[in-house]
C-alpha cells in the first residue's frame, strides 16, 4: 500500500429525490476513490443521507406519513441511483441508524460534561429553510442572509456549543494549513467570515417546535440540531468511540467534498466541533461550484433541475460521468445543457476515442486478428508516445491538485494524437502494399497506448474502459495506474482482438442548417459600398480546421430534399464516410462520383434530413454557379491539405 485515502460526500437530505448536484459530488468522490484504489492506496469512500431536521419533518408531513417512513422511502432513490451510476462507496450511513445516533449522544454528553455545551436563553431570528439562527445584524434586508427567505423572531431556551472560544485558534489554523480549505479562495471566504465575532452555536431544538431529531442525552425536552448531528457522520461511520483501530486507520479524512453553499458549516462548525472533541481535523475540505442550467441557477420553482436518470438514459452512465468530470473545473460553477452533453459525447467519445479503437480493431482483424509485436518504426511514433507519457504523468499531479478536468483533457489530447498518428501512417495503405514491418508497428503502438489511456480513464468510465480492454484482448484483467507507474504493464502483443459494436455509437443530433455554402445576405441596393474589414484568423485558428482530400465513391439524391446529395467518401480511413452536401442543383450523382474533392474532415457530425453527415465539402460559389474544389492531379484520398 502506498498511502491511505478517505473521501466523503455531504450526506444528502431525504426531503426530495436526488438531482444532478448530488450525482455530481458522489461521482467525483467515486472517481477520486477509484484513482486512489488504482494507485494502491488504502481507500475508503463514505456517502449517506441526512435524515433528521425540519426539512425532512416538513416533507413527511406534506405526504401525510411519519418522518422515518418518509426517510425509508426516499433513501432508496439515492441508493438506486448510486447503483445505477456504478458508485463504489464502502459504506452508506443514514443518520437515523443507531450506530450513528449513539455516537452523537456520547459526543453531546461528553461536551456537556466538560462545559463545552451550556444552556441559555436565545433571542433572535430563525430561518426554517436553512435551519439556522441569525442575529439581527446577520440579516440582509430583514431576510435570511443565505437563502433570502423570511425569518421568524424567536425567544427560547436552548443549548449552545462554545464555538466562539475557538475563533482565534481556527483563524490561525486556516492560515497555517493552506491545504485545509480548498480552493484557496474559499479559505479566504472563511477568513472573511471569521473577521466578525463568532457566536456560540445553538445545538438544540425544543421538541415542542421540532421533534424529528436525536434526543439530547441530558435533556429529553430537546433534540440535537441537525447540522451538529449530520457532521458527526464522517467519524461515526469509521469507528469513532467504537473501534479505535478502524478509526485510526481511516481518520483524518483525506478529502471531504462539499458544495460551495455548505462551506461555513464545514469550515467553521466542523473544525471547532472536532477541536472541542480533541479529534484531528480532516486534511482537506474541498468546495466545488454549482451546476447551472445554462446560465441559470437550478431550482425546483423554475422547473429546470436536471434529473440524472434522464441523462443516463440519453448517453449512458459512463458518458454522463465523463461529461460531469470533464466539463467542470473544480471550484468553479459549470453550465449543464443537453446540447453540450451530446456535443462532448460525439466529439470526445464517439469521434476521438471510439474512432481510434474501432480503427485499430478493424485493421487488426483484417491482418488476422492478433495484435502483432512491433516491427520497424515508422518515424511518426514520437508525438503519440510523448502525448501518452504526458497523460500518464499529468493525471497523477492533476489528481493531487484537484484538476481532474485537465487530467482528462490530457488523455483526450493523447487520443487525438493517436488519430493523427494513424492518419499520418495510413496503415490501410501499408496493408495494401504488404508493408507488414510498418503495419505491425502502427497496430501495436495504437493498441498499447490505448490500453494505457483506458487505465487512466477507467475511474471516470469504469464500464466502457473495461470493455475497451476486453476488445483489445485484455480479457477480464484489471490494469491499474500502479501498473503503469511501475512499468509492469502487460504487453498487448499476441492478444486476439474482439470484433465488437462501436464503444460509443454516435448520437444523432438534428441539425437545422445544411452544410451548403452560406447564402450571402441581400444588401440594400441603395447602400453605399462599404469595404468590410476582413476578420483575420491566426495560423493556429486556421490549423484547427483539418482539410483533406476525399474521393467520392457513391452518391445519390437525398429523398425529400431537392438541394441535397448523399455521398459516401473515401478519406483514407477504414471505411468510407457519409457526407451530405448541398450541391444537387449543380451536380448529378453520376457527375460527382469518382471526383477527388476537398473536405473539412474534423467538423462536428450532424444529421441532415435524417442522414448522417461527417464533414463538409468545399465549393466555390459565384452568383448562380457553384463549382467543387478539387485537386490538381493525382493524390490519394485522405491527404492532408494545408
Ligand atoms: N444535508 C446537507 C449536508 C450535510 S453534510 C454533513 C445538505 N444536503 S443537500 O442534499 O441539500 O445538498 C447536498 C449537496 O448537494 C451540497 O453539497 C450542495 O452543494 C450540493 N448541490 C445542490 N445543488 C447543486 C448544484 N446545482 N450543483 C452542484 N451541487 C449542488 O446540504
Amino acid at each position: 500500500m502506498s498511502g491511505k485515502f478517505y473521501v466523503t460526500t455531504p450526506i444528502y437530505y431525504v426531503n426530495d429525490k436526488p438531482h444532478i448536484g448530488h450525482a455530481y459530488t458522489t461521482i467525483l468522490a467515486d472517481v477520486l476513490a477509484s484513482f486512489h484504489r488504482s494507485l494502491g492506496d488504502d481507500t475508503y469512500f463514505l456517502t449517506g443521507t441526512d435524515e433528521h431536521g425540519q426539512k425532512v419533518e416538513n416533507a413527511a408531513a406534506k405526504n401525510g406519513i411519519l418522518p422515518q417512513q418518509h426517510a425509508d422511502e426516499t433513501v432508496v432513490r439515492f441508493q438506486e441511483l448510486w447503483k445505477k451510476l456504478g458508485i463504489t462507496n464502502d459504506d452508506f450511513i443514514r443518520t437515523t441508524e443507531e450506530r450513528h445516533k449513539s455516537i452523537v449522544r456520547q459526543i453531546m454528553q461528553t461536551l456537556y460534561d466538560r462545559g463545552e455545551i451550556y444552556k441559555a436563553e436565545y433571542t433572535g431570528w430563525y430561518c426554517v429553510g436553512c435551519e439556522r439562527y441569525f442575529t439581527e445584524k446577520d440579516l440582509v434586508e430583514g431576510k435570511c442572509p443565505d437563502c433570502g427567505r423570511e425569518v421568524s423572531a424567536l425567544k427560547e431556551s436552548n443549548y449552545f456549543f462554545r464555538m466562539s472560544k475557538y475563533q482565534d485558534w481556527l483563524i490561525d489554523y486556516i492560515k497555517t494549513h493552506p491545504e485545509f480549505i480548498q480552493p484557496a479562495f474559499r479559505a479566504n471566504e472563511t477568513l472573511g467570515f471569521l473577521k466578525q465575532p463568532l457566536a456560540d452555536l445553538c445545538v438544540s431544538r425544543p421538541k415542542a417546535r421540532l421533534s424529528w431529531g436525536i434526543e439530547l442525552p441530558f435533556d429529553s425536552e430537546y433534540v440535537c440540531y441537525v447540522w451538529f448531528d449530520a457532521l458527526i457522520n464522517y467519524i461515526s461511520a469509521v469507528g469513532y468511540l467504537k473501534d479505535d483501530k478502524e478509526f485510526a486507520r481511516r481518520w483524518p479524512a483525506s478529502c471531504q467534498l462539499i458544495g460551495k453553499d455548505i462551506l461555513t458549516t464545514h469550515s467553521v462548525y466542523w473544525p471547532t466541533m472536532l477541536k472541542a472533541m480533541g479529534v484531528e481535523l480532516p486534511r482537506t475540505i474541498f468546495a466545488h461550484g454549482w451546476w447551472l442550467t445554462g446560465n441559470t441557477k437550478m431550482s425546483k420553482s423554475l422547473g429546470n433541475v436536471v434529473n440524472p436518470m434522464d441523462m443516463i438514459g440519453l448517453v449512458g452512465v459512463d458518458a454522463f460521468r465523463y461529461f460531469l468530470m470533464s466539463e467542470m473545473t473544480l471550484g468553479n460553477d459549470a453550465s449543464f445543457t443537453q446540447e453540450a452533453l451530446l456535443r462532448r459525447y460525439n466529439s470526445d467519445l464517439a469521434n476521438d476515442l471510439g474512432n481510434l479503437l474501432s480503427r485499430v480493431v478493424k485493421l487488426t482483424l483484417r491482418a488476422g486478428g492478433v495484435i502483432p509485436a512491433p516491427g520497424e518504426p515508422t518515424g511518426n511514433e514520437e508525438e503519440f508516445n510523448a502525448a501518452v507519457a504526458e497523460a500518464v504523468n499529468g493525471m497523477r499531479s492533476c489528481l493531487e491538485n484537484m484538476k481532474l478536468d485537465q487530467g482528462i483533457a490530457s488523455v483526450l489530447n493523447a487520443v487525438r494524437a493517436g488519430n493523427r498518428y494513424v492518419e499520418q501512417c495510413a496503415p490501410w495503405a501499408m496493408a495494401k502494399n504488404n508493408d507488414t514491418a510498418h503495419l505491425n508497428t502502427v497496430l501495436y503502438t495504437v493498441a498499447a497506448n490505448l490500453r494505457k489511456l483506458a487505465v487512466l480513464l477507467a475511474p471516470v468510465m469504469p464500464g466502457k474502459m473495461a470493455e475497451l480492454q476486453r476488445v483489445l484482448g485484455g480479457g477480464e484483467e484489471l490494469l491499474t495506474i500502479g501498473d503503469l507507474a511501475s512499468g509492469s504493464f502487460a504487453d498487448p502483443a499476441g492478444r486476439t482482438v474482439i470484433e465488437s459494436d462501436p464503444l460509443f455509437p454516435r448520437i444523432q443530433i438534428e441539425a437545422e442548417s445544411t452544410p451548403e455554402v452560406p447564402k450571402k445576405e441581400k444588401k440594400e441596393k441603395k447602400a453605399a459600398p462599404v469595404q468590410e474589414p476582413a476578420e483575420l484568423v491566426t495560423i493556429d485558428q486556421f490549423c484547427k480546421v483539418k482539410l483533406k482530400t476525399a474521393k467520392v465513391v457513391a452518391a445519390e439524391k437525398l429523398e425529400g430534399a431537392d438541394k441535397l446529395l448523399k455521398l459516401r467518401i473515401d478519406v483514407g480511413e477504414a471505411e468510407p464516410r457519409p457526407l451530405v452536401a448541398g450541391v444537387a442543383k449543380y451536380y448529378t450523382p453520376e457527375q460527382i462520383i469518382g471526383k477527388t474533392i476537398v473536405i473539412v474532415s474534423n467538423l462536428q457530425p450532424a444529421t441532415i434530413r435524417g442522414a448522417e453527415s461527417r464533414g463538409m465539402l468545399l465549393a466555390a460559389k459565384a452568383g448562380k454557379d457553384l463549382r467543387l474544389v478539387t485537386v490538381d492531379g493525382d493524390i490519394p484520398a485522405g491527404a492532408d491539405i494545408g
